[in-house]
């Protein structure tokens, strides 16, 4: 038996503290918004801790480290060994890389590392368990591992602590040299058994916890080996830092993700802790959250708005490592300035369905977002021609999968094709009106259409002849009074009866094609064609061949004149479906000089034409003026 020897090391504290300044500027893509993300960064790393008690109380007693039957596991003896396979066991391609073998003597029950694949090879034929690659070295860059022999106690320790090397040389272990690098991420895990007297290292962190629990010290990271291709980082000198980064975004709905990189945690990890607030009324929106580790090492959290009282603006994010032995260490305190606009609505607008027969054409408002509630969604639509002196609002209506739809009749907007302009707006709960989208589209309105006797064009309940100077109608044309507006002209003339006008009983409806050839004619011989083009249509020409068309007389016998019952017909006829055809001043879109007493059935829309304050033409859009 030997007499117990102790051994105490204290690594050194280190305080760094760093302090940086990062402006980035977001554009976010949908919207020409641009936001500023300013971030003031200070990090605080605390250098590894740690307090290392390596105990050398007793020696292994004979019954619990066997004397092998093979030859002693030191490297000296390994060195006069001749070259064997080493293509057999060096599988790096890389000059730079090597991979580190682990062995193991069952009666030594011990470990040795190399990446000597020499002494991997010639130790496999003496006694040893070749346990294949433990994990892969650099071998220039890095810190160098030393390994240390104990010739009684028989085994190898590997420390890449330059006072621990030198130490424990002078106490009885023997000093054996640079045994690899410390290179890469992957944590290098230590393990110490107390009473077996020896270390394991492994970068298997569940293995690290299951003998955790089997009497065995976790002593946190020693060293770093290269891990997977690609993470050739070299770790921070194992000292305990992390970085921060802000990603992803989203100033809408008020998220962001916390991106943990370049982690290192000398006295382990067991889970990455971000606690996040904001800046808005103290800490009352602390939330701590467990970072998710991701395939490339990297840890991450996501920050929702409506997890901090929906606050916007400044957020401030720790970073702390949860370390193996339960301790919540702080690695980095960080504050992030974010200034995000109000969170307003959004949405699509869509234009479907353009029918350029009947004039129609819907607008879908989709992909809602409304955080403050929707009280109505309106569409403003107007056309390009003369500005927006035609523009109408309309309320979209809900539809059951929340999707908002209106269907515009280009009939409101004087059945105008071209370029139309169709904006959203959603109202909130609260009033708010946000613009949410626009739209452009060009309607290919080609509703007039010639039915082998005249043209119509489809309004909004139904098809309307037009009939003008160019538009003419078929001379075989003979429908006769049309017996729907007679009726109409009826009640019409009845009713002005009733109110006290004179009215005739006589009047002119329906004219055959040989009817209107003989009136013209004879208005051509007695005025010249200049003036009877003025007021009379020539034959295939005239909206009294349509039998819609009707010419009020008064009591005396001529056309309607008396000024008061022109008056009241210019704004009641449309209540019986009548249009007062030739207004005064539009004669370069009618053709015709003013008729107070020419009235053409329309039917329904008489009385939208008569709002609009237009005439026919100019209501349908059609082309109207002189031969
Ligand atoms: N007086 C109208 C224009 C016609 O002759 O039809
Ligand atoms: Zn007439």
């Amino acid at each position: 038996m030997k007499t117990a020897r102790k051994f105490l090391f204290l690594l050194g504290l280190n305080l760094v503290v760093l302090l940086s300044l990062v402006s980035v500027t977001v554009v976010a893509e949908d919207h020409s918004t641009t936001m500023e993300i300013s971030q003031r960064t200070e990090q605080t790393e605390l250098s590894s801790v740690a307090t290392t008690t390596i105990s050398e109380q007793t020696l292994p007693s004979e019954e619990v480290v066997s004397t092998p039957s093979s030859e002693p596991a030191t490297t000296k003896e390994v060195e006069t060994e001749p070259q064997t396979t080493e293509e057999a066991v060096e599988e790096n391609s890389s000059s730079e890389t090597r991979s580190l073998y682990r062995l193991y003597h069952p009666g030594l029950r011990v470990h040795l590392y190399t990446k000597d694949s020499n002494e991997y090879n010639v130790l496999g034929g003496r006694g040893w368990q070749q346990e294949g690659v433990a994990w892969k070295t650099s071998l220039s860059q890095g810190e160098k591992v030393y390994r240390l022999f104990h010739p009684d106690l028989r085994i190898h320790l590997y420390t890449k602590d330059t006072n621990e090397y030198a130490l424990l040389g002078n106490r009885g272990w023997q000093k054996e040299g640079e045994a690899f690098r410390s290179y890469g991420q992957q944590p290098i895990y230590r393990l110490y058994h107390a009473g077996l007297q020896r270390h394991l290292y492994t970068t298997d962190t569940k293995e690290y916890q299951v003998l955790g629990s089997r009497g065995w010290q976790q002593e946190g990271i020693a060293f770093y080996g290269l891990g997977a291709p690609g993470q050739p980082l070299p770790p921070n000198n194992g000292k305990l830092s992390g970085k921060i980064t802000i990603e992803n975004v989203n100033h809408q709905k008020g998220s962001f993700d916390v991106r943990i990189s370049g982690i290192s945690s000398p006295k382990g990890l067991k889970s990455v802790l971000v606690p996040v607030w904001s800046a808005e009324k103290g800490q009352d929106d602390l939330a701590w959250y467990e970072a998710k580790p991701e395939a490339n090492g990297t840890y991450r959290v996501r920050v929702e708005a409506r997890n901090h009282k929906y606050s916007r603006g400044t957020y401030y994010i720790h970073l702390y490592y949860k370390t193996l032995e339960n301790r919540d260490v702080l690695v980095t305190s960080t504050q992030h300035t974010v200034q995000i606009r109000q969170s307003i609505a959004e949405g699509k607008v869509s234009v479907q369905n353009i029918n350029s027969q009947r004039g129609t054409f819907e607008v879908y408002v989709t992909d809602i977002f409304a955080p403050n509630g929707i009280k109505e969604v309106s569409i403003p639509v107007w056309t390009e021609t003369r500005g927006q002196d035609d523009i109408r609002w309309y309320a979209a209506k809900r539809l059951a999968n929340g999707v908002y739809q209106a269907t515009i009749y280009i009939a409101d907007h004087r059945y105008q094709k071209g370029l139309y302009h169709v904006h959203a707006y959603i109202r909130s709960a609260n009033g708010q009106q946000t613009g949410i989208g626009t739209q452009r589209f060009n309607m290919p309105f080609d509703g007039l259409q010639y039915n082998g006797n005249y043209y119509q064009i489809h309004g909004k309940y139904g098809y309307i002849p037009i009939i003008n100077k160019k538009h003419p109608i078929n001379a075989a044309y003979n429908p006769g009074e049309n017996p729907t507006a007679k009726a109409a002209f009826n009640a019409l003339t009845n009713q002005m009866r009733a109110l006290g006008f004179g009215i005739s009983y006589s009047y002119s409806g329906f004219r055959s094609y040989s009817t209107q050839h003989g009136l013209y004619w004879n208005y051509v011989r007695q005025y010249g064609q200049a003036a009877a083009d003025r007021f009379s249509a020539r034959p295939g020409y005239s909206e009294h061949q349509s039998g819609l068309a009707f010419d009020v007389f008064g009591t005396g016998g001529g056309l309607l004149a008396q000024p008061n019952a022109v008056h009241w017909l210019a704004h009641n006829a449309h209540r019986y479906g009548f249009i007062v055809r030739y207004q005064a001043g539009k004669e370069w879109i009618t053709g015709y000089m003013a008729e107070a007493w020419h009235i053409r059935y329309i039917g329904p829309e008489a009385a939208d034409i008569y709002h609009s304050g237009l005439s026919l033409e100019e209501y349908f859009g059609v082309a109207g003026g002189g031969y």
